[in-house]
């Protein structure tokens, strides 16, 4: 390792994703559910910036609807442990910088967002070279949304979610996502999803009709296909979700849903236009961030090296 040549500061992207489609079974013996999801990476980013330095030190920036306070304690962050496995226990200084515009506990993968984005931008500054498949190894043991991260656009989730397949997607579907001021974890929400569903398969909800209608390119075509299992465990939590879904679809929205484990809902609307007029309307009766952007997007990439 030459760090003398290696780059002085570098920053990596990672986005938001949300759960086109979210079929959970029954755990399994190592305790999670089998998944069968399909993904979409959207225009909300993390911003990972990381400097050569003696010691390892983690800072964040939030965006102003970013609850700061439920983020991870010193030593504790994703960021920490991907530190940890691609350069072992002993690993060089950096300075790591994370200005988030992923929601906190929002069931957008923002902390697996930070987690993909450090992998990339770890692997540059100290000059490993890991190979892209020993990445996505890396990234299946830090936690189960990390390897889409690195892949982003469209993909299509097995296992725990950590084998992930890019599905081609030519279309640019217009979502409005709605945060939440109070994040839910994700943990508890498969808990009460096991609570209220003991006799559940232990084969997931095929993802096919969403696959379908993403190669049809129809947003109407996806709107009747997207299907989240865990939502039903969200609302049980927080009936204030049920709520706001059917407002913005009662907006003009072509259909709502909690994306993951919530308690972020996103809306897929039919253009641009429409999803600034959807956002706009549930603007005015929402207190939490109203966000209107699309996807696919890329997943974790370099924006920025000197
Ligand atoms: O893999 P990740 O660290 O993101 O998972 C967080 C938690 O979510 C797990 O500890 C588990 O409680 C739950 N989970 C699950 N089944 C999955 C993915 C996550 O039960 N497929």
């Amino acid at each position: 390792m030459s760090i003398g040549s290696s780059p002085a500061s570098l920053t990596v992207r990672a986005p938001a994703k949300v759960n086109l489609h979210l079929g959970v079974g029954a755990p399994r013996p190592d305790g999670f559910h089998p998944l069968d999801t399909v993904y979409q990476a959207i225009g909300i980013y993390d911003d990972v910036t990381v400097a050569a330095a003696s010691e390892f030190r983690v800072i964040f920036e939030t965006a102003d609807y970013v609850d700061g306070l439920a983020l991870p304690g010193r030593g504790e962050n994703i960021v920490d442990r991907a530190a940890a496995l691609i350069a072992g226990p002993d690993h060089p200084g950096a300075d790591v910088r994370i200005r988030k515009g992923i929601p906190v506990a929002g069931g957008m993968a923002g902390g697996s967002a930070d987690g993909a984005a450090a992998l990339v931008a770890l692997d540059r500054l100290w000059e490993l070279e890991t190979p892209d498949t020993r990445l996505l190894e890396l990234a299946a043991e830090l936690g189960s949304d990390v390897p889409f991260e690195l892949i982003g656009g469209t993909a299509h989730g097995t296992g725990r979610g950590e084998l992930v397949e890019q599905v081609a997607d030519s279309g640019t579907w217009w979502w409005v996502v709605v945060t939440s001021t109070q994040g839910l974890s994700t943990p508890a929400v498969y808990r009460r999803w096991d609570e209220l569903f003991p006799d559940a398969s232990p084969t997931p909800l095929s993802g096919l009709a969403v696959l379908e209608a993403i190669a049809s390119g129809n947003p109407l075509a996806l709107a009747r296909a997207m299907h989240n299992d865990l939502e039903a465990a969200a609302f049980d939590l927080r009936p204030d979700l049920e709520r706001r879904v059917a407002l913005g679809q009662s907006e003009g929205a072509l259909r709502g849903m909690v994306t993951g484990s919530g308690p972020t809902c996103v809306f897929l609307c039919g253009s641009a236009e429409e999803a600034r007029e959807v956002g706009g309307a549930l603007r005015r009766s929402c207190s939490d961030a109203v966000l209107v952007t699309s996807g696919p997007v890329a997943g974790a990439h370099l924006v920025s090296s000197w």
